[in-house]
């Protein structure tokens, strides 16, 4: 019975018209930590090695249908949509002479687990025929139920389609399911539309499959791993499960949380064992934090690289393409953009670098702006090694400022500067003595006759 090593593959199933979203752009595009539930899933398929991946869309979502090309997924169209067996066989002159186990994936649910996919894949090549991933809901609702006579999964019951005790059955269809494609769709053709929805039902094939002296089996997940998103409210639940998530993770591999709940993570987020991390952090996508990093608290961090022991926050904004060298610092109302900053150099106040390069062991004052857009184009910034910049500096860039060199406070730098050079960037002062006691009295004169 063993179908060891099978080939894999996936039907994604997003046809469905996700009208409770009441958005203008359709469900599985909405994100969860960060990234598209589409290509969660999508993620999810090609993590346990399935090739090839089929979407299947309808024609009424165009933009899935783009976003999955992007993704280079194979694409199907199902027009109407008349269920969910109706959208898996809509995918079967895509599947082409595909021979191995193929897995039935919603687009709209973004949490699974590599290994509980492994785990669907791997009860099929350890004896089962169709295989079902199911959970225990804590409100079974609208869940088909999963109706097991010992190991063996004998039926799924639509909740609309229950007796009163097939609904208190608490084991629930996540919607993964998996067989060989020959069994897949040999059932999927004995499907019918005679029940209270008039649609074909994809859980019906347990039945028919298990007529044919078919072995019918469940994996259990968790809860929060299958959740499905239908609304605003399911989207925002499955964002509290990813963060919780993440946070158990990360706290697991040695990074301190001193307030797990106000710290929220992107999909990719990667951070080394002995980051500190404050409250009420954002990490946007693509951030890397290095070990001994401290990000103080209420930081927005997307897109960027921060080294060894660096300093961040706290209330800094570092956008994409920013590189904080080790043991370097971006402190209060500090942002950046584009940005690699050397090792031990410092931005410690009210500062806006962008489109620049910093070498190592600078001191950026406070108030310190790269002038770096002309409404036009953007330009480049480059600061050498050892700078000393004044506060509240102007650089218009395209400029470089050379090693050592050093800035007076408040100066419009338009023009490079040397290394080692004393910059002066501002009008000379002038002081005109006895002026103000002189200005006083006239003025004063002035109101009093009024
Ligand atoms: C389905 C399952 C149910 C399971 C639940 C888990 C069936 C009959 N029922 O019910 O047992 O507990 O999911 O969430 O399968 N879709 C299409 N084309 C269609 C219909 C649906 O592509 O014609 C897609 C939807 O976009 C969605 C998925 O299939 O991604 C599930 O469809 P949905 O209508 O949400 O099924 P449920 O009634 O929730
Ligand atoms: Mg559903």
């Amino acid at each position: 019975m063993g179908k060891q090593q099978s080939s894999r593959a996936a039907v994604i199933l997003a046809a469905g018209k996700s009208t409770r979203m009441k958005s203008h752009t359709s469900k599985v595009l909405h994100k969860v930590g960060g990234r598209a539930m589409m290509d969660w899933v999508t993620d999810l398929a090609r993590s346990a090695g399935a090739s090839p991946i089929v979407c299947v869309v309808g024609e009424a979502n165009q933009d899935v249908r783009a976003h999955a090309e992007r993704l280079g997924l194979t694409i199907a169209v199902q027009e109407p949509q008349l269920g969910t067996a109706h959208a898996v066989l809509a995918a079967k002159a895509a599947l082409k002479d595909f021979q191995g186990n193929l897995a039935v994936l919603y687009a709209d649910t973004p949490l699974i687990e590599t290994r509980t996919l492994e785990d669907v894949f791997s009860a099929l090549e350890s004896g089962g025929d169709v295989c079902v991933l199911g959970f225990e809901p804590e409100e079974p609702a609208a869940y088909g139920r999963l109706i097991m006579d010992g190991e063996d999964l004998t039926a799924i019951i639509e909740a609309k389609e229950a007796s009163p005790e097939e609904l208190a059955v608490g084991f629930c269809n996540s919607g993964v399911m998996a067989a060989s494609a020959a069994d897949m769709f040999s059932a999927l053709d004995q499907v019918g539309n005679n029940n209270i929805k008039g649609e074909y039902y994809l859980t019906d094939i347990i039945e028919i499959l298990r007529g044919d002296g078919k072995k019918g089996v469940a994996v259990k997940a968790a809860a929060e791993d299958v959740l499905g998103v239908n609304s605003r409210a399911d989207l925002a639940e499955a964002e509290t499960a990813f963060q919780n998530r993440m946070r158990r993770r990360m706290m697991a591999q040695g990074v301190t949380l001193r307030d797990p709940a106000s710290t929220y993570f992107s999909y990719d987020t990667v951070i080394e064992a002995d980051a500190d991390i404050g409250a009420n952090v954002v990490f946007g996508p693509g951030v890397n934090i290095a070990s001994d990093a401290v990000i103080h608290p209420f930081c927005h961090i997307e897109g960027s690289k921060i080294g060894k022991a660096a300093q961040i926050g706290p209330f800094a904004r570092l956008r994409p393409g920013t590189e904080m060298g080790a043991g370097s610092k971006a402190g209060n109302f500090v942002e950046t953009k584009k940005t690699k900053i050397g090792k031990n150099s410092k931005i410690n106040h009210l500062s806006y670098i962008g489109d620049a390069v910093v070498g190592k062991d600078v001191n950026i004052g406070a108030g310190t702006i790269t002038c770096n857009y002309d409404g036009y184009f953007k330009h480049v910034t480059t600061i050498e090694d050892g700078v000393f910049v004044g506060t509240n500096s102007s650089l218009v860039a395209p400029v470089t400022l050379g090693a050592g060199a050093f800035l007076g406070s408040g100066g419009v730098i338009t023009d490079n500067v040397p290394a080692d050079a004393l910059a002066l960037g501002r009008a000379k002062q002038v002081n005109k003595e006895g002026w103000a006691a002189r200005y006083h009295a006239a003025q004063k004169k002035r109101k009093a006759k009024k």
